[in-house]
């Protein structure tokens, strides 16, 4: 049992023992599973009366990992009812996050390049796991990727966002409710590119995180959300090089290329970074020094989830966001009939039997040419 601020949170089954972190929405607890003392972490919605939403991310996130047994992304163990929404059982690897590892270690400059190499490589392979299994994070940043600091073991956390589809257009949202971490979110993940945002967004993000540990600051920082969204979309982010002159500049161009605005300029697969990655780690470990090399030799476009050309989705919601009109089915028929019954050349079409413009909606559409066969039969 804890008492946080005037509230007592206790889960059957579990022994909660140290608080990890209490957020606005969501708390984490450090606990142990009674029946067999397996430590896990316990994470709750903090909204005793969650709303529908907060409901489905919570258990989209067990829902889209509980079968993936990758060893690059933290095991959810089970869903438990909680009040009146539920707590997700993890398992507990030890792991901090990279966020308050740099916090807590106040490495005001960032992290060391040794530090960086291997954070960034076991990134980019959890990463090319994640989209081998179809799914797109969607909110890659520190707070989300954790590192056990004695095994050196790093996990990608929280798919609270995460989708299995390989592609989906985002609709336009109010900058206030749009999902994903403002700091971090792809120009197409803030639905003011139309088009559709595939897992090359996740390295878009991936960028500003690894700019972030390189750092110590984001390249964006305005504070107003509308801002932040039009420098995501339109500004050229400052270079690795530009804040810090001593950073490879190979490795400013890798950076740069992952925060690329449009999607087919950054990195097409998480392999073709990691081989670049390792190639600096390999020449930082024996020469101290990095040289220039060609980028992306070995990127696979594509890897293998299909990427459409630009502007295209395969979802439903993305062909409704991309024609509106085909929403307006059940209207355009009803429409048609009218129009069928007073437009004035109707008598023109007389030897093809009907008006028309059911013939051509027939033409657009199989569904409808039954509903029209049925009605003029
Ligand atoms: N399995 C875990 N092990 C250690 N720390 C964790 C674990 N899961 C979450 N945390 C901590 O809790 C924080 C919030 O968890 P997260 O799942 O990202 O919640 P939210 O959905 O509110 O962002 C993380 O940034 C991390 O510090
Ligand atoms: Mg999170």
């Amino acid at each position: 049992m804890l008492v946080l601020s005037d509230k007592i949170y206790s889960l059957a089954g579990y022994r909660i023992l140290k608080q990890i972190y209490c957020g606005s929405k969501t708390l984490v607890y450090r606990g142990v599973k009674e029946q067999d003392q397996t430590p896990v972490v316990i994470k709750l919605i903090r909204n005793e009366s969650p709303t529908f939403s907060e409901i489905a991310q919570f258990r989209n996130q067990y829902t889209i990992t509980k079968n993936l047994n990758l060893p690059g992304i933290v095991q959810p163990l089970c869903l438990e009812n909680y009040g009146s929404g539920y707590a997700l059982i993890m398992e507990d690897f030890g792991g901090i996050s990279l966020k308050d590892w740099v916090r807590q270690n106040k490495l005001q400059h960032g992290i060391t390049l040794k530090e960086f190499f291997h954070i960034a490589i076991a990134i980019a392979s959890s990463l090319e796991e994640l989209h081998r299994s179809r799914i797109i994070h969607k909110d890659i940043k520190p707070a989300n990727i954790l590192i056990n600091l004695s095994t050196l073991e790093v996990k990608i956390i929280d798919f609270s966002i995460a989708t299995l589809v390989p592609r989906e257009i985002q609709d336009l949202k109010n900058p206030n409710v749009l999902e994903g971490t403002l700091a971090y979110i792809s120009p197409e993940q803030t639905g003011r590119m139309n088009r559709g945002i595939d897992y090359r967004s996740d390295f878009y993000s991936l960028g500003i995180t690894f700019f972030e540990l390189l750092t110590g600051q984001l390249p964006f920082t305005n504070t107003d959300p509308m801002e932040l969204v039009h420098a995501h979309i339109a500004k050229q982010p400052p270079t690795l090089h530009q804040i810090n002159p001593n950073h490879p500049l190979i490795l400013s161009a890798i950076v740069s290329k992952l925060m690329a605005k449009n999607a087919e300029d950054r990195y097409q697969s998480a392999l073709g970074l990691k081989y670049d990655l390792e190639t600096c780690d390999r020449q930082w470990q024996e020469s101290g020094n990095i040289t220039t090399f060609d980028l992306a030799t070995k990127d696979i476009s594509g890897g293998s989830i299909p990427i459409l050309s630009k502007g295209t989705g395969l979802t439903q919601k993305s062909c409704t966001n991309l024609f509106p009109w085909r929403s307006w089915r059940p209207w355009r028929f009803v429409i048609s009939l009218l129009f069928e019954a007073k437009i004035p050349y109707k008598n023109k079409f007389a030897h093809l039997g009907c008006s028309p413009l059911p013939l051509i909606l027939l033409c657009i559409e199989m569904r409808e040419l039954i509903i029209l066969i049925l009605i003029y039969v």
